[in-house]
């Protein structure tokens, strides 16, 4: 699996990882996470040196991690520091390999490459996940799909007139302005639509549901997997300020080549008391990502085999313009990435 490596991933939702050893498969490879004493996090390979044994079937001595198998000791930084057999020396090779990671906005974020590079500024802003000002729900789930097929789903939203029918639907929305702006490293699309009826999802929470709104659907996207996704409805002719605001978070991480780790959360400006509206999130996010984006989303999978979805010449409509940027994008990047890595060519004689 081609993956770019010097670039934040996430690993969990920061719950998730506390003083025992926990074990999550991601970027191919068995990972042990738990934090120290101190509460800092610490991620390496799940894979004792000596037999191969998964560390997380050992136990922590301290901060460090000692082998259910035969009771090698590893600290913090991968090094072994107790051998308990024969005269104690430690082999040189006896070293676990460890990744950067950062305890941010609620999540636990990997640095998968050279920890010299590792710069927690590049970590994308999720702030809204831990905004006093809004009301977050969120989970995860499994994507038996390619990390850039969820993507795709994300970056091209055209999808929610069809599969997320009619809960999400919106007249007018295929024809809707739509613009696709690159920053850098970074893909926003933006879609409006001047004045509609509002989607069913906001329909309970405003004072008249059947009122014109103007409604707006913008993502943003981070390589390789990171979205946020606004939504939004204000009665026309008011300012966004206004209105009611959902702020989506979507990342997805790749665990191989066809399975995927997809963390998501809604946290939304309105009812932010509310159980109903809490109810009415839990409820969207059932049908919506697990009963109607994963089985799709698996299914162009199966179809697809192991088929790259470019070199199979799909159709494109004006709808695929961000996600196909974004794979080209990202696609453009690993290759750098590489071309940087490469050894030098030998000098001539
Ligand atoms: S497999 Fe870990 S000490 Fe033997
Ligand atoms: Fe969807």
């Amino acid at each position: 699996m081609k993956l770019l490596k010097n670039i934040w991933y996430v690993a969990a939702w920061s719950h998730e990882i506390g003083e025992s050893l926990t074990t999550r498969d991601l970027l191919g490879k068995p990972m042990l996470f738990y934090r120290k004493r101190d509460g800092t996090p610490v991620a390496m390979i799940d894979r004792c040196p000596h037999r191969f044994a998964p560390l997380s079937m050992g136990k922590r001595v301290g901060d460090n991690v000692e082998c259910g198998y035969h009771g090698l000791q590893f600290d913090c930084s991968g090094a072994c520091t107790l051998n308990p057999h024969g005269d104690g020396r430690i082999p040189q090779t006896a070293r676990v390999q460890t990744f950067p990671v950062v305890d941010r906005h609620g999540l636990i974020w990997l640095w998968a490459g050279d920890p010299a590079r590792a710069d927690s500024g590049l970590i994308p802003d999720f702030e809204h996940l831990v905004s006093p000002h809004l009301k977050t729900i969120g989970d995860q789930m499994i994507q038996n799909a390619n990390y850039e097929l969820v993507v795709d789903n994300l970056m091209d939203l055209s999808h929610v007139n069809y599969l997320h029918a009619p809960y999400q639907q919106v007249d007018d929305f295929l024809r809707a302005k739509h613009d696709v702006m690159q920053d850098g490293g970074t893909l926003e699309s933006r879609r409006t639509v001047a004045s509609t009826r509002a989607p069913q999802s906001f329909q309970p929470f405003l004072a008249d549901p059947d009122a014109p709104v103007e409604y707006w659907l913008n993502i943003r996207w981070h390589a390789p997997g990171c979205c946020v996704l606004e939504t939004g409805v204000v009665p026309v002719g008011e300012p966004r300020e206004k209105g009611l605001v959902r702020l989506g978070t979507h990342i997805v991480t790749p665990v191989t080549t066809s399975y995927s780790r997809y963390v998501y959360a809604s946290s939304r400006n309105y009812r932010l008391d509310d159980p109903l509206a809490d109810d009415e999130t839990k409820r969207w996010q059932q049908m919506g990502f697990h009963e109607q984006d994963k089985p799709m989303i698996e299914a162009v999978q199966t179809r697809m085999g192991d088929g790259d979805l470019l070199s199979m010449r799909p159709i494109l409509l004006a709808t695929d313009g961000a996600a196909i940027r974004a794979r080209r994008l990202l696609a453009a990047m690993i290759e750098e990435e590489a071309r940087i890595n490469e050894p030098a060519p030998a000098a001539l004689a």
